[in-house]
């Protein structure tokens, strides 16, 4: 008995032990309460503008109660947006109420991301570094205190598993799944080529830091993130880039013409290493492809412009190109891009204007989760099939060849036949939910 009390006892002082430390690993803070430990058994949440209340931030304030008993479901909104799609062709065929749905979508979309910006790999609080210091990708959820039971907080295990095995179990894809939704692979480059400007890690750092400043879409694997790399890529005389002339066609210049630091490894001659903003784009021919569209689009709107404004100097035309084509890529990245992701029978729309009468902050953090989560290399084929030719990932990659020998019409036509395959993971039941 007494043998037993004791052991109750050590277990009880376990407990302690193990409780004591930071309180605010268990993350008792709910809906976006922030926890901060008081000692080392009290934490105090802070509710503010969370519309809830009590110690735990659980208690709705009446009027956040009023909306969530309200509210319809996400996937109720999801579903009608989805569905229904006779009603959808005469909502957006009526202009005011498409740009009130529209403008609803931007500023509720946006009300669900802090601004300013919070956390970051070392600052679990709010701070001015974290604010300030570009170099850190932000964090939507603060990281894990250091000096809790386990690295998860209190759940799970004492140590992670191992980030290889990790990646191997959860992220890896062992067969190709074409994609429900008929994804092509013209889509699937145009994501990669897209989002590498703001996913951009600093490896000399580490994974948490971004090389990106502009953290958004500035158009920086274009014209290059420093000056000094997009003045070599220009090429001074009416606003446009440098370029080559292969068999009639227009390409990205070489790495031996502009000198600009790319990365090829030491099999791909000098004639295929291909200079464009983001120094990776040489590693698939599918990035290589967008990186010529762009250049091309680049230098078509500057002979537009400059017909229009014979007056306006090279630095100009360049300017003023640059912004047109931030303004082109955001109309595609929603009206296509978004578009297609969405599944949505509303019409998405790009106008600026939509948000002129709103309160709209239109500053831009990256996140590492949103990094993480962007890892879509599973809608990546076993192989790559261009005109009557299908090429493995040895021959495909680091190879500009391919750019060249086909030409971009009839990489565009073959990339939008072959279908992609889907993100999501297919496991045997846990996903069917969510996948309806
Ligand atoms: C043949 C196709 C592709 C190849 C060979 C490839 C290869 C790679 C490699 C080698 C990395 C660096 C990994 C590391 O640093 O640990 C990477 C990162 C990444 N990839 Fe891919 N990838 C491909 C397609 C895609 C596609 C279609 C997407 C779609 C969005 C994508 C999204 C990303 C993202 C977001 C990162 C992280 C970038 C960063 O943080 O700097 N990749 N990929
Ligand atoms: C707050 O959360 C803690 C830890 O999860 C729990 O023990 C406590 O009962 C909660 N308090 C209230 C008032 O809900
Ligand atoms: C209404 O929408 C349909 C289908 O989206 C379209 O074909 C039609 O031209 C539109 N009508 C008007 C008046 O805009
Ligand atoms: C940002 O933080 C990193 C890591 O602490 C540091 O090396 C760098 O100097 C900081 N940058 C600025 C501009 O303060
Ligand atoms: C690169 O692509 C070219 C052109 O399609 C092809 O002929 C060549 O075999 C490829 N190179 C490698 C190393 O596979």
């Amino acid at each position: 008995m007494i043998r037993f009390t004791f052991a109750v006892f050590l277990l009880a002082l376990g407990y302690l032990v193990c409780v004591e430390g930071n309180p605010c690993c268990s993350e008792p803070c709910q809906n976006r309460g922030v926890c901060t430990a008081m000692g080392t058994d009290k934490y105090e949440c802070d509710c503010t503008r969370t519309g809830f209340f009590g110690p735990n931030c659980t208690t709705p304030e009446f009027l956040t109660w009023v909306k969530v008993s309200l509210k319809p479901s996400p996937n109720a909104v999801h579903y009608i947006l989805t569905h229904f799609k006779g009603f959808w062709n005469i909502i957006n065929n009526i202009s005011f109420l498409r740009d009130a749905i529209m403008r609803y979508v931007l500023t509720s979309r946006s009300h669900l991301i802090d601004s300013p910006p919070t956390f970051n790999v070392d600052y679990g609080y709010k701070s001015w570094e974290a604010y300030s210091n570009l170099s850190y990708y932000t964090r939507s959820l603060p990281p894990v205190p250091e000096d809790c039971p386990t690295p998860m907080g209190v759940e799970g295990k004492k140590e992670l598993p191992d980030a290889k095995v990790l990646a191997e179990k959860l992220l890896m894809r062992r067969q190709f799944i074409p994609d429900p939704q008929g994804t092509s692979l013209m889509f699937a480059f145009f994501a990669q080529h897209f989002t590498h400007q703001f996913f951009k890690s600093d490896m000399k750092r580490g994974p948490a830091f971004i090389q990106a400043k502009g953290h958004g879409v500035d158009l920086n694997h274009i014209y290059g993130e420093t000056l000094d790399r997009q003045h070599k890529l220009r090429l001074f005389k009416d606003g446009k880039l440098k370029y080559q002339v292969l068999e009639g066609e227009i390409y990205p210049p070489t790495v031996k013409e502009v000198g600009v630091e790319m990365h090829y490894p030491p099999h791909v001659p000098d004639s295929h290493r291909f200079a464009v903003g983001h120094e990776a784009f040489g590693l698939v021919p599918g990035l290589m492809m967008y990186a010529t569209i762009w250049l091309r689009e680049h230098n078509r709107v500057c002979d537009v412009l400059k017909e229009v404004h014979p007056d306006w100097d090279d630095e100009r035309l360049f300017q003023t190109t640059r912004l047109i084509l931030i303004g082109e890529t955001i109309k595609i990245v929603i009206e296509d891009y978004v578009q297609h992701l969405s599944g949505y029978n509303f019409k998405l729309k790009f106008d600026p204007e939509l948000l002129f009468n709103q309160r709209f902050q239109y500053q831009n953090r990256i996140s590492s989760e949103f990094n993480t989560l962007y890892h879509w290399h599973p809608l990546m084929p076993d192989s790559f099939h261009i005109e009557e030719k299908d090429y493995s990932y040895k021959q495909f990659v680091f190879n500009t060849s391919v750019v060249t020998e086909h030409g971009i019409n009839n990489l565009v036509e073959s990339f939008t036949k072959q279908i992609a395959g889907r993100v999501r993971a297919v496991c045997t039941n846990c996903c069917r939910k969510h996948s309806d």
